[in-house]
This record gives C-alpha cells, structure tokens and sequence, in this order.
C-alpha cells in the first residue's frame, strides 16, 4: 500500500465523525478538575460544543462567528489554551517543582495566544529573532526566553544575545562564531540529538540518523568545551526529538538517554548545568481513533527518570527540568471555519471551500488528518464520500481526501478542527490570496485578533521599479 492509499484508507474509518470527536469532551464538560485547586473557579470545558446541533466554540455559534468575521476564519478558545497549559504544568509540578514551560511560538504567534500564556506563567521558546520579537510584546521577560532555533546567521546569533535571550545552539561552527564575533553571551546551551526520534509523521522526527537538527554527543563534548574554555559559566542542555508524538512511554524513554548524555558532559567538562530542556512533542488526537495523551501520565514517567537520572549522575539537585511543547497547548483550541461555494460531481464529488492549502498546509504537505464538522447541522448523518479542497492552483490542495461526510450543499459552512498549532502559522499568500483572520472567543464573547488581510497588504512592500513605470 502506498501511502496516499494508507493514509485514504484511514480517511475512511471515520463512521460519523462529529460523534467521535463529542466523545473525546463527554467526561470534561463542565467538570472543575482538581488539578486547578489553587484556582478552583476555573473549569475544564470541551474546546467545543454541539448546542442544539450547532457548532459552538467557547460559548459562540460557529454560524454567527462566520456571518459576523467572514470565511475563512480561525477561531482560538481561549479557556481552553489556559486548560491546556495548567494541564501540563500542574501535571509536572506535582512530581517536580522546579518544571519550567517555555511555550514554542512557532505553534501560533498571534499577540493575544502569547498574551494569555504569557499570563499563564509560560516562557517563551523562539524559533528567531521575530519570534523574540512578538514575545516580548507580548509581556515575556527576555530572561524567560530560549532562542532554539537552527543553523543561526551571525546576526541572529547577535541579535539574541544583545536581548538577553537564553541562546541554544543546534550547529558547533555557531560556537565558533560566537567567539570570533566576540560575542559575550552569559549562557549557553546545545540542541543535542540524542540518536533516536519518533513523531506523528515521517517528517515530524527531528532526531536520529540523516536529521538536520541538533549535535551528536561526541560533537557536544568538544562543543561544550569551546563554550567553558572561552569564559562561558552558565549552562543549559536542549533536545527536541519529534512532534505530535502519542505514546506515553516516549518521553521518559528519550528523557533517560538524554541525562546519561548530559551526565557524562558534565563530568568530563566539570561543568554545571542549570537545565535540562527534554523540547516539546506532546501529541494531541487528530484522527478518530487516536486516543488523548495521558500528560499526568507522560509527567510520573519523566519525572522518576529524571531523579533517577539526577541522582545516577551526580548532577545538581536543583537543575531545572523543562519542556517547549507548541502543539499541545493550541491545538485543540483551534477551529477553521471555510464556506462551501462551489461543488463539482467529477470522478469523485469534490467540495469546494474558500479555505485550501494557503490557509491550511498541514494535508497538503504531511498527507495529515483534521476533523470536519459540518458546523450548522452536527446530527446530520456522515454518508458521502467526498474530497474536500481549496482554490489553489496545485492538485496536493485538499483538506481531506475521500473523506465520509454527511451531504453537504454549496453555501454551507465547514468547521475544520483542531488548527490552533500550525494553522495559521504555516499559511502562506500563494496564488495572491490574503491570509485568513483569527478570532479569540471566551464566555460567549468574540474578538477579533488578526484583521483579515487586504489586497492592499499583499501589494505593500512590492517596489515596481522607476524604469518599469
Ligand atoms: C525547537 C522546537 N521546540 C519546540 C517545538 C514545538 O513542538 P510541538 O509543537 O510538537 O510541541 C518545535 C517544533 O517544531 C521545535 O522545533
């Protein structure tokens, strides 16, 4: 079986999937998890809800939401991000008080999602100096911040250390920079790969063999040797191995591999580390029979290994565990609302939407799952096949393939789900199409976070030059 075949194989065992994704909230509605006991007025509810057959997203109906902002729309639930967050944290807390959580903005930069992790209490994981740059308008304090991105320009490599920003290598020859440029960075920290990853997709694994990302150990050691031997003091140890990944045992797994490493760094360096940042990764269920990753769980596991490890290795006992997850916080938070306006009856029924590739690259480019909901009638009967697309100029421009759908008709509206992480994120302007806006719901309450792009802001920084008028 190919792939493409695999992956419409899998398309296809979805019998009605408004149920199967209602399911997953059943036991949460409205339930005060203890976890929030220092907060004990908050309430974990659904991202989503089925009111009367009618989509909604933190108290608002996906039908108004679409006539009052527009189609297509990303719409963030912003109770369930701050759920998500204190899921983690307390998760990890319970077992570890020294856990850290810098929130990897690369999952979704708007201002108002940093905003309210900020708030939270995140740090801020930043992939570059733009990044860095939204952080700290939205409120994170430069100190709470680890620039992890890879294969650093000098300029980056300057820009974050005149920030301030907690510098994390991915490549030894940026070490060597740092020191040519003179550069004086009060910390420094290395992305290892420590020879195994695991992610969601063939693509989402960042560390084992033939992977652009991170050092070996043995690189590591001359590495972390430059860095002491040129007068750097502080240090910190970074891994990130894969993405969306589900299996709890993993963490722990690659957890334990990555303290051994960073055991014997420090004693063949004599050197102090005061972190370990094991990256981000954790999963969330795209496809219906995906199962939710049990976080308490993935905490117990990391956390005995980490002790186990700490106490193995001699390593300090105060050193600070941390984690960059993206995905995990956003994700479900997230709510793309497309229009159908134009179906075709070909081979297959293709059902048009204003929403493709552009607003959404994850199918097109890692063949991936996303729920679709037909937002105004969720009891409608899920028992057609069709292929559901965008209008760009490219045949990878779908939202599902073969997918089993309840009958849909032009004008109706499409509720593409989990999209908070990397939605929005990876959505580009090709074939000159403005990018989607984004709305923040709360307590019934919608606001606009992102205006909808114009043709003006398309044309903007294009420059015709003088000879060409
Ligand atoms: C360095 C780094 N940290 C954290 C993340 C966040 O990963 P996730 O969204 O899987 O938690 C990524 C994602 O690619 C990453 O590259």
């Amino acid at each position: 079986m190919t792939r493409v075949q695999r992956e419409r194989a899998e398309d296809k065992k979805s019998p009605n999937e408004a149920r199967v994704v209602f399911s997953r909230f059943r036991d949460l509605r409205s339930r005060t998890l203890d976890v929030f006991s220092n907060t004990s007025r908050y309430k974990e509810n659904a991202p989503i809800e089925n009111r009367n057959g009618v989509l909604h997203i933190g108290g608002s109906s996906a039908v108004e939401l679409a006539e009052t902002h527009g189609t297509p729309l990303y719409v963030y639930n912003e109770d369930r991000i701050r759920a998500n967050y204190r899921r983690v944290v307390e998760a990890f807390k319970r077992h570890y008080e020294k856990f850290s959580l810098f929130y990897a903005v690369k999952a979704n930069n708007s201002l108002a999602v940093l905003r309210i992790l900020q708030q939270e209490g995140a740090g801020a994981d930043v992939s570059g100096p733009t990044e860095s740059y939204l952080a700290v308008r939205a409120g994170f304090d430069p100190q709470r911040m680890l620039y992890s991105g890879n294969y650093h320009t000098n300029d980056e490599l300057v820009q974050g250390i005149r920030a301030g920003i907690k510098i994390n290598l991915d490549g030894i020859s940026q070490m060597r920079r740092i020191i040519e440029l003179g550069l004086r960075p009060e910390f420094i920290s290395f992305r290892i790969n420590p020879g195994i990853g695991k992610g969601g997709h063939e693509d989402q694994v960042y560390a084992g063999p033939n992977v652009k990302f991170g050092i070996k150990e043995s690189e590591a050691l001359e590495a972390y040797r430059m860095a002491k031997e040129y007068g750097i003091r502080r240090f910190g140890v970074h891994m990130m191995t894969g993405s969306n990944i589900l299996d709890e045992n993993y963490f722990e797994t690659i957890t334990g591999i990555l303290m051994d490493i960073v055991g014997r760094i420090a004693k063949g360096l004599s050197i102090k580390f005061d972190f370990v940042d094991i990256g981000g990764g954790l999963g969330v269920p795209y496809k219906p029979e995906d199962n939710p990753l049990n976080v308490e769980l993935v905490a117990k596991k990391v956390v005995e290994r980490f002790k186990q490890k700490v106490a193995e290795q001699g390593l300090p006992k105060d050193i600070v565990l941390m984690m960059e997850p993206g995905r995990y916080l956003v994700c479900d938070a997230g709510v793309l609302l497309a229009r159908v306006h134009s179906i075709k009856e070909a081979d297959k029924i293709f059902i048009g939407t204003d929403a493709g590739m552009n607003t959404l690259l994850r199918p097109a480019i890692y063949g991936a799952y996303h729920p679709i909901l037909l937002a105004g009638d969720l009891e409608a009967e899920y028992r057609k096949e069709v292929t559901i697309v965008g209008q760009i100029c490219e045949n990878t421009d779908h939202l599902a393939r073969d997918r089993l759908m309840p009958v849909i008709t032009e004008g109706d509206l499409l509720a593409v789900l989990n999209v908070g992480a990397y939605g929005f994120a990876m959505s580009s302007q090709y074939n000159t199409r403005p990018r989607a806006a984004e709305v923040l719901v709360a307590s019934g309450q919608h606001e606009l976070i992102r205006e909808r792009e114009t043709f003006e802001d398309i044309e903007r920084r294009m420059v015709v030059p003088e000879r060409l008028k």
